[in-house]
Protein backbone atom coordinates (compact mmCIF):
# COMPACT_ATOMS: atom_id res chain seq x y z
CA UNK A 1 0.00 0.00 0.00
CA UNK A 2 1.26 3.13 -0.90
CA UNK A 3 -0.41 5.10 2.36
CA UNK A 4 0.24 5.24 5.97
CA UNK A 5 0.04 2.30 8.53
CA UNK A 6 -3.27 4.78 10.16
CA UNK A 7 -4.68 4.67 6.95
CA UNK A 8 -4.85 1.46 6.70
CA UNK A 9 -5.97 0.05 10.07
CA UNK A 10 -8.84 2.60 9.71
CA UNK A 11 -9.80 1.06 6.80
CA UNK A 12 -9.32 -2.22 7.68
CA UNK A 13 -11.90 -1.26 10.39
CA UNK A 14 -14.85 0.82 8.88
CA UNK A 15 -14.84 -0.35 5.31
CA UNK A 16 -16.09 -3.95 5.70
CA UNK A 17 -18.97 -2.56 8.47
CA UNK A 18 -20.44 -0.91 5.17
CA UNK A 19 -20.53 -3.41 2.77
CA UNK A 20 -21.39 -6.44 5.02
CA UNK A 21 -24.64 -4.16 6.28
CA UNK A 22 -25.70 -3.20 2.45
CA UNK A 23 -24.97 -4.11 -0.80
CA UNK A 24 -27.30 -7.35 -0.60
CA UNK A 25 -28.95 -6.83 -3.48
CA UNK A 26 -28.58 -8.80 -6.62
CA UNK A 27 -30.10 -8.99 -10.04
CA UNK A 28 -29.80 -7.42 -13.70
CA UNK A 29 -27.82 -3.88 -13.99
CA UNK A 30 -29.96 -1.00 -12.70
CA UNK A 31 -30.79 0.48 -15.74
CA UNK A 32 -30.33 3.01 -18.61
CA UNK A 33 -28.54 6.50 -17.58
CA UNK A 34 -30.39 7.99 -20.39
CA UNK A 35 -30.34 11.09 -22.55
CA UNK A 36 -28.09 13.65 -21.05
CA UNK A 37 -28.60 16.97 -23.02
CA UNK A 38 -31.47 15.15 -24.96
CA UNK A 39 -29.00 13.26 -26.85
CA UNK A 40 -28.47 9.49 -26.23
CA UNK A 41 -24.93 9.71 -25.65
CA UNK A 42 -22.68 7.63 -27.76
CA UNK A 43 -19.56 9.59 -27.62
CA UNK A 44 -17.70 9.27 -24.12
CA UNK A 45 -17.54 5.41 -23.83
CA UNK A 46 -19.27 5.32 -20.58
CA UNK A 47 -21.11 2.25 -20.00
CA UNK A 48 -24.48 3.49 -20.11
CA UNK A 49 -25.64 0.22 -17.92
CA UNK A 50 -24.37 2.04 -15.13
CA UNK A 51 -23.18 0.89 -11.54
CA UNK A 52 -24.21 -2.78 -10.02
CA UNK A 53 -26.73 -2.75 -7.66
CA UNK A 54 -24.38 -3.78 -4.38
CA UNK A 55 -22.39 -0.38 -5.38
CA UNK A 56 -25.44 1.44 -6.12
CA UNK A 57 -26.23 1.17 -2.63
CA UNK A 58 -22.87 1.48 -1.20
CA UNK A 59 -23.08 4.91 -3.24
CA UNK A 60 -26.26 5.69 -1.34
CA UNK A 61 -24.88 4.68 2.10
CA UNK A 62 -21.08 5.93 1.45
CA UNK A 63 -23.52 9.79 0.60
CA UNK A 64 -23.82 10.06 4.82
CA UNK A 65 -19.84 9.54 5.32
CA UNK A 66 -19.53 12.78 3.05
CA UNK A 67 -17.85 14.56 6.31
CA UNK A 68 -15.66 11.66 6.35
CA UNK A 69 -12.05 12.05 4.48
CA UNK A 70 -10.98 9.22 2.37
CA UNK A 71 -7.84 8.21 4.21
CA UNK A 72 -9.63 6.97 7.12
CA UNK A 73 -11.24 4.50 4.10
CA UNK A 74 -7.88 4.46 1.62
CA UNK A 75 -6.25 1.65 2.42
CA UNK A 76 -9.70 -0.73 1.87
CA UNK A 77 -9.77 -0.08 -1.82
CA UNK A 78 -6.23 -0.49 -2.18
CA UNK A 79 -6.68 -4.28 -0.28
CA UNK A 80 -9.84 -4.77 -2.68
CA UNK A 81 -8.24 -4.43 -5.81
CA UNK A 82 -4.66 -6.31 -4.92
CA UNK A 83 -7.34 -9.15 -3.26
CA UNK A 84 -9.30 -9.25 -6.78
CA UNK A 85 -5.88 -8.92 -8.66
CA UNK A 86 -3.74 -11.00 -6.63
CA UNK A 87 -1.07 -8.63 -5.94
CA UNK A 88 -0.04 -7.34 -2.81
CA UNK A 89 -1.34 -3.49 -2.15
CA UNK A 90 2.16 -2.15 -2.30
CA UNK A 91 1.42 -3.12 -5.74
CA UNK A 92 -1.55 -0.84 -5.99
CA UNK A 93 -1.80 3.24 -6.15
CA UNK A 94 -5.53 4.79 -6.70
CA UNK A 95 -5.93 7.58 -8.70
CA UNK A 96 -8.84 10.41 -9.40
CA UNK A 97 -10.11 8.53 -12.06
CA UNK A 98 -7.26 6.52 -14.76
CA UNK A 99 -6.66 9.97 -15.95
CA UNK A 100 -5.22 11.12 -13.09
CA UNK A 101 -2.18 7.81 -13.48
CA UNK A 102 -2.02 8.85 -16.63
CA UNK A 103 -1.20 12.80 -16.22
CA UNK A 104 1.36 12.05 -13.25
CA UNK A 105 2.84 9.55 -15.52
CA UNK A 106 4.36 12.40 -17.97
CA UNK A 107 4.75 14.57 -15.07
CA UNK A 108 7.27 11.67 -13.40
CA UNK A 109 8.98 9.78 -16.33
CA UNK A 110 9.09 13.14 -18.68
CA UNK A 111 11.88 15.77 -19.08
CA UNK A 112 12.71 18.45 -21.39
CA UNK A 113 15.10 15.59 -23.31
CA UNK A 114 13.17 12.48 -22.97
CA UNK A 115 9.57 13.11 -23.71
CA UNK A 116 6.58 10.75 -24.54
CA UNK A 117 6.36 8.01 -27.03
CA UNK A 118 2.66 7.47 -28.18
CA UNK A 119 0.63 6.39 -30.96
CA UNK A 120 -1.98 8.47 -32.74
CA UNK A 121 -4.95 8.21 -32.34
CA UNK A 122 -4.52 7.19 -28.87
CA UNK A 123 -6.23 7.85 -25.98
CA UNK A 124 -5.06 12.13 -26.12
CA UNK A 125 -4.73 13.59 -22.30
CA UNK A 126 -1.16 12.00 -22.25
CA UNK A 127 -0.18 14.13 -25.10
CA UNK A 128 -2.25 17.25 -23.69
CA UNK A 129 -0.53 17.63 -20.66
CA UNK A 130 3.23 16.54 -22.28
CA UNK A 131 2.28 19.20 -24.42
CA UNK A 132 1.33 21.89 -21.64
CA UNK A 133 4.91 21.28 -20.04
CA UNK A 134 6.80 21.55 -23.30
CA UNK A 135 7.93 17.65 -23.28
CA UNK A 136 8.75 16.70 -26.47
CA UNK A 137 5.81 14.38 -27.64
CA UNK A 138 6.55 11.67 -30.56
CA UNK A 139 3.40 10.38 -32.22
CA UNK A 140 3.80 7.16 -34.99
CA UNK A 141 0.13 6.92 -36.60
CA UNK A 142 -1.57 3.66 -36.38
CA UNK A 143 -1.40 1.17 -39.50
CA UNK A 144 -4.11 0.63 -42.28
CA UNK A 145 -5.62 -1.68 -40.51
CA UNK A 146 -5.83 0.49 -37.26
CA UNK A 147 -3.08 -1.45 -35.25
CA UNK A 148 -0.24 0.34 -33.21
CA UNK A 149 2.70 0.47 -35.44
CA UNK A 150 4.98 -1.13 -33.00
CA UNK A 151 8.31 -1.59 -35.58
CA UNK A 152 7.85 2.40 -35.80
CA UNK A 153 7.26 3.15 -32.13
CA UNK A 154 10.42 0.93 -31.39
CA UNK A 155 12.63 3.19 -33.57
CA UNK A 156 11.60 6.19 -31.53
CA UNK A 157 12.69 4.37 -28.04
CA UNK A 158 16.04 5.51 -27.74
CA UNK A 159 14.86 9.09 -27.45
CA UNK A 160 12.21 8.37 -24.84
CA UNK A 161 11.17 9.54 -21.34
CA UNK A 162 7.68 7.62 -20.97
CA UNK A 163 6.47 5.19 -23.79
CA UNK A 164 2.08 5.60 -23.72
CA UNK A 165 0.58 2.15 -25.50
CA UNK A 166 -3.15 1.88 -24.65
CA UNK A 167 -4.68 -2.04 -25.01
CA UNK A 168 -7.16 -2.17 -26.09
CA UNK A 169 -6.71 1.36 -27.95
CA UNK A 170 -9.07 4.37 -27.92
CA UNK A 171 -10.15 5.36 -30.55
CA UNK A 172 -9.21 2.27 -32.48
CA UNK A 173 -10.59 -0.23 -30.55
CA UNK A 174 -8.59 -2.67 -31.63
CA UNK A 175 -6.06 -4.72 -29.45
CA UNK A 176 -2.65 -6.07 -29.98
CA UNK A 177 -2.03 -9.88 -28.37
CA UNK A 178 -0.27 -10.02 -25.34
CA UNK A 179 2.93 -11.73 -26.87
CA UNK A 180 3.05 -8.70 -28.99
CA UNK A 181 3.00 -6.34 -26.09
CA UNK A 182 5.56 -8.31 -24.26
CA UNK A 183 7.55 -8.74 -26.90
CA UNK A 184 7.96 -4.48 -27.70
CA UNK A 185 7.97 -4.19 -24.13
CA UNK A 186 11.19 -6.28 -23.84
CA UNK A 187 12.48 -4.88 -26.53
CA UNK A 188 11.88 -1.45 -25.56
CA UNK A 189 13.30 -1.98 -22.32
CA UNK A 190 16.86 -3.12 -23.97
CA UNK A 191 16.93 0.03 -26.09
CA UNK A 192 16.44 2.60 -23.63
CA UNK A 193 18.17 2.05 -19.96
CA UNK A 194 15.66 4.54 -18.64
CA UNK A 195 11.99 4.55 -20.23
CA UNK A 196 9.34 3.89 -18.71
CA UNK A 197 5.92 2.26 -20.17
CA UNK A 198 2.83 3.23 -18.87
CA UNK A 199 0.35 0.15 -20.76
CA UNK A 200 -3.17 2.13 -20.54
CA UNK A 201 -5.41 -1.41 -19.69
CA UNK A 202 -8.82 1.05 -19.63
CA UNK A 203 -10.60 -1.55 -21.84
CA UNK A 204 -9.13 -4.91 -20.67
CA UNK A 205 -11.89 -5.85 -19.16
CA UNK A 206 -13.82 -6.02 -22.67
CA UNK A 207 -11.13 -7.87 -24.45
CA UNK A 208 -12.94 -10.56 -26.67
CA UNK A 209 -10.25 -13.85 -27.40
CA UNK A 210 -7.50 -13.11 -30.04
CA UNK A 211 -4.33 -13.29 -27.24
CA UNK A 212 -5.30 -9.85 -26.06
CA UNK A 213 -4.88 -9.76 -22.06
CA UNK A 214 -3.58 -7.85 -19.73
CA UNK A 215 0.24 -7.24 -18.90
CA UNK A 216 -0.15 -6.83 -15.02
CA UNK A 217 2.25 -10.06 -14.87
CA UNK A 218 5.03 -8.05 -16.68
CA UNK A 219 4.67 -4.93 -14.72
CA UNK A 220 4.91 -6.67 -11.64
CA UNK A 221 8.29 -8.39 -13.12
CA UNK A 222 10.06 -4.93 -13.96
CA UNK A 223 10.20 -1.75 -12.54
CA UNK A 224 9.53 0.13 -15.74
CA UNK A 225 6.48 -1.10 -16.65
CA UNK A 226 3.08 0.14 -15.23
CA UNK A 227 -0.63 -0.87 -15.71
CA UNK A 228 -3.70 1.63 -15.24
CA UNK A 229 -7.20 0.49 -15.11
CA UNK A 230 -10.00 2.21 -14.15
CA UNK A 231 -13.98 1.81 -12.59
CA UNK A 232 -14.85 4.14 -15.27
CA UNK A 233 -15.82 1.39 -18.06
CA UNK A 234 -16.17 -2.27 -17.09
CA UNK A 235 -17.80 -1.07 -13.68
CA UNK A 236 -19.89 1.88 -15.26
CA UNK A 237 -18.82 4.40 -12.87
CA UNK A 238 -16.87 7.03 -14.72
CA UNK A 239 -19.10 10.02 -12.80
CA UNK A 240 -17.18 8.49 -9.42
CA UNK A 241 -13.86 9.32 -10.85
CA UNK A 242 -11.84 6.26 -9.48
CA UNK A 243 -8.79 4.47 -11.81
CA UNK A 244 -5.33 2.51 -10.56
CA UNK A 245 -2.16 1.34 -11.61
CA UNK A 246 -0.43 -1.33 -11.03
CA UNK A 247 3.16 -2.27 -10.64
CA UNK A 248 6.04 -2.29 -8.41
CA UNK A 249 6.30 0.12 -5.67
CA UNK A 250 9.35 1.92 -6.41
CA UNK A 251 7.89 3.04 -9.57
CA UNK A 252 4.50 3.72 -7.97
CA UNK A 253 6.01 6.29 -5.77
CA UNK A 254 7.56 7.60 -8.25
CA UNK A 255 3.82 8.75 -9.96
CA UNK A 256 2.29 8.79 -6.17
CA UNK A 257 5.08 11.55 -5.84
CA UNK A 258 2.72 13.84 -7.95
CA UNK A 259 -0.79 12.49 -6.68
CA UNK A 260 -3.09 15.16 -5.02
CA UNK A 261 -3.82 14.24 -1.61
CA UNK A 262 -6.21 11.88 -0.95
CA UNK A 263 -7.60 12.03 -5.00
CA UNK A 264 -10.51 9.19 -4.58
CA UNK A 265 -13.56 10.51 -2.65
CA UNK A 266 -15.21 8.35 -0.20
CA UNK A 267 -18.23 7.98 -1.83
CA UNK A 268 -15.98 6.39 -5.06
CA UNK A 269 -13.79 4.18 -2.83
CA UNK A 270 -17.24 2.60 -1.25
CA UNK A 271 -18.84 1.96 -4.86
CA UNK A 272 -15.49 0.76 -6.36
CA UNK A 273 -15.21 -1.63 -3.14
CA UNK A 274 -18.60 -3.07 -3.47
CA UNK A 275 -18.51 -3.54 -7.27
CA UNK A 276 -15.08 -5.57 -6.95
CA UNK A 277 -17.37 -7.86 -4.53
CA UNK A 278 -19.20 -8.58 -7.00
CA UNK A 279 -17.67 -11.06 -8.80
CA UNK A 280 -19.93 -11.97 -11.32
CA UNK A 281 -19.56 -8.35 -12.67
CA UNK A 282 -17.37 -8.39 -15.34
CA UNK A 283 -18.49 -11.56 -17.28
CA UNK A 284 -22.31 -10.08 -17.09
CA UNK A 285 -21.29 -6.97 -18.61
CA UNK A 286 -19.14 -8.55 -20.92
CA UNK A 287 -22.07 -10.24 -22.22
CA UNK A 288 -24.28 -7.44 -22.33
CA UNK A 289 -21.94 -5.35 -24.32
CA UNK A 290 -20.38 -8.07 -26.51
CA UNK A 291 -24.20 -8.66 -27.34
CA UNK A 292 -25.37 -5.26 -28.14
CA UNK A 293 -22.16 -4.70 -29.99
CA UNK A 294 -22.49 -7.65 -32.19
CA UNK A 295 -25.48 -5.99 -32.96
CA UNK A 296 -24.52 -2.82 -33.58
CA UNK A 297 -21.93 -4.12 -36.05
CA UNK A 298 -24.32 -6.36 -38.16
CA UNK A 299 -26.68 -3.17 -38.64
CA UNK A 300 -23.82 -0.77 -39.36
CA UNK A 301 -22.11 -3.26 -41.72
CA UNK A 302 -25.36 -3.84 -43.64
CA UNK A 303 -25.79 0.22 -43.97
CA UNK A 304 -22.81 -0.30 -46.06
CA UNK A 305 -19.97 0.51 -42.97
CA UNK A 306 -16.68 -2.03 -42.11
CA UNK A 307 -16.10 -2.21 -38.94
CA UNK A 308 -12.97 -3.72 -37.15
CA UNK A 309 -13.44 -6.23 -34.32
CA UNK A 310 -13.10 -4.33 -31.45
CA UNK A 311 -12.45 -5.25 -28.41
CA UNK A 312 -13.89 -2.54 -25.80
CA UNK A 313 -17.37 -1.04 -25.24
CA UNK A 314 -17.01 1.07 -28.90
CA UNK A 315 -16.50 1.04 -31.96
CA UNK A 316 -14.86 2.28 -34.92
CA UNK A 317 -16.68 2.52 -38.08
CA UNK A 318 -15.29 3.24 -41.69
CA UNK A 319 -18.29 5.21 -42.52
CA UNK A 320 -16.57 5.69 -46.11
CA UNK A 321 -17.40 9.97 -45.94
CA UNK A 322 -16.45 12.65 -43.55
CA UNK A 323 -16.98 11.98 -39.99
CA UNK A 324 -18.05 15.46 -39.27
CA UNK A 325 -21.00 15.46 -41.58
CA UNK A 326 -22.35 12.00 -40.40
CA UNK A 327 -21.67 13.42 -36.94
CA UNK A 328 -23.60 16.58 -37.57
CA UNK A 329 -26.64 14.29 -38.93
CA UNK A 330 -26.59 12.08 -36.24
CA UNK A 331 -26.91 14.98 -33.43
CA UNK A 332 -29.48 16.14 -35.55
CA UNK A 333 -31.28 13.00 -34.68
CA UNK A 334 -30.92 13.21 -31.21
CA UNK A 335 -27.62 10.74 -31.27
CA UNK A 336 -24.20 11.82 -30.17
CA UNK A 337 -21.15 9.76 -31.81
CA UNK A 338 -17.58 10.93 -31.35
CA UNK A 339 -15.36 13.71 -32.48
CA UNK A 340 -12.94 12.79 -35.77
CA UNK A 341 -9.78 11.50 -34.52
CA UNK A 342 -6.52 12.93 -36.87
CA UNK A 343 -5.70 10.59 -40.05
CA UNK A 344 -9.20 8.92 -39.43
CA UNK A 345 -11.56 11.45 -41.12
CA UNK A 346 -14.03 8.53 -42.23
CA UNK A 347 -14.07 6.50 -38.73
CA UNK A 348 -16.72 7.03 -36.38
CA UNK A 349 -16.19 5.93 -32.65
CA UNK A 350 -19.84 4.86 -31.59
CA UNK A 351 -20.17 3.79 -27.77
CA UNK A 352 -21.84 1.24 -26.92
CA UNK A 353 -24.81 2.18 -25.54
CA UNK A 354 -27.95 -0.44 -24.09
CA UNK A 355 -29.79 -2.34 -26.58
CA UNK A 356 -32.89 -0.33 -26.34
CA UNK A 357 -30.43 2.92 -27.11
CA UNK A 358 -28.74 0.93 -30.02
CA UNK A 359 -31.56 0.12 -31.67
CA UNK A 360 -32.70 3.56 -31.92
CA UNK A 361 -28.91 4.98 -33.16
CA UNK A 362 -28.76 1.96 -35.52
CA UNK A 363 -31.83 3.09 -37.54
CA UNK A 364 -30.60 6.53 -37.26
CA UNK A 365 -26.99 5.42 -38.94
CA UNK A 366 -28.87 3.66 -41.51
CA UNK A 367 -30.56 6.62 -42.67
CA UNK A 368 -27.99 8.73 -42.62
CA UNK A 369 -25.62 6.34 -44.25
CA UNK A 370 -28.51 6.38 -46.97
CA UNK A 371 -28.62 10.03 -47.79
C1 LIG B 1 -7.94 4.70 -22.91
C2 LIG B 1 -8.41 5.56 -21.81
N1 LIG B 1 -7.62 5.75 -20.75
C3 LIG B 1 -8.00 6.50 -19.72
C4 LIG B 1 -9.20 7.14 -19.74
C5 LIG B 1 -9.56 8.01 -18.57
O1 LIG B 1 -10.54 7.40 -17.84
P1 LIG B 1 -10.85 7.73 -16.35
O2 LIG B 1 -10.07 8.91 -15.95
O3 LIG B 1 -12.31 7.94 -16.30
O4 LIG B 1 -10.39 6.51 -15.59
C6 LIG B 1 -10.08 6.98 -20.81
C7 LIG B 1 -11.37 7.67 -20.84
O5 LIG B 1 -12.14 7.60 -21.75
C8 LIG B 1 -9.66 6.17 -21.88
O6 LIG B 1 -10.43 5.96 -22.95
Amino acid sequence: MIGSRRTFLHAAAAAPALILARGREAGAFAGAVGRIGGLVRLDSNENAAGPCPAALDAIAQATRLSHVYPFRYGGALEAAIAKRQGVSTSNVLVGCGSSEILLNAVLAFTDARRGLLAPLPTFEEPARRARQLQRPVQEVPVRSDLQVDLDAMARLVPDAGLIFLCNPNNPTSVALPLDQVRAFAAEALKRNPDVVILLDEAYIEYADGGGVASALPFALETPRVVVSRTFSKMYGMAGLRVGYAMGQLDTLQRLAAWSLPMSVNTVGLHAAIASLGDTALESRERARNAEVRAFTVRRLEAAGARVPVSHANFVMADIGRDVNGFRSACAARGIAVGRSFPSLSTHARISIGTMPEMEEACSVFADVLKA
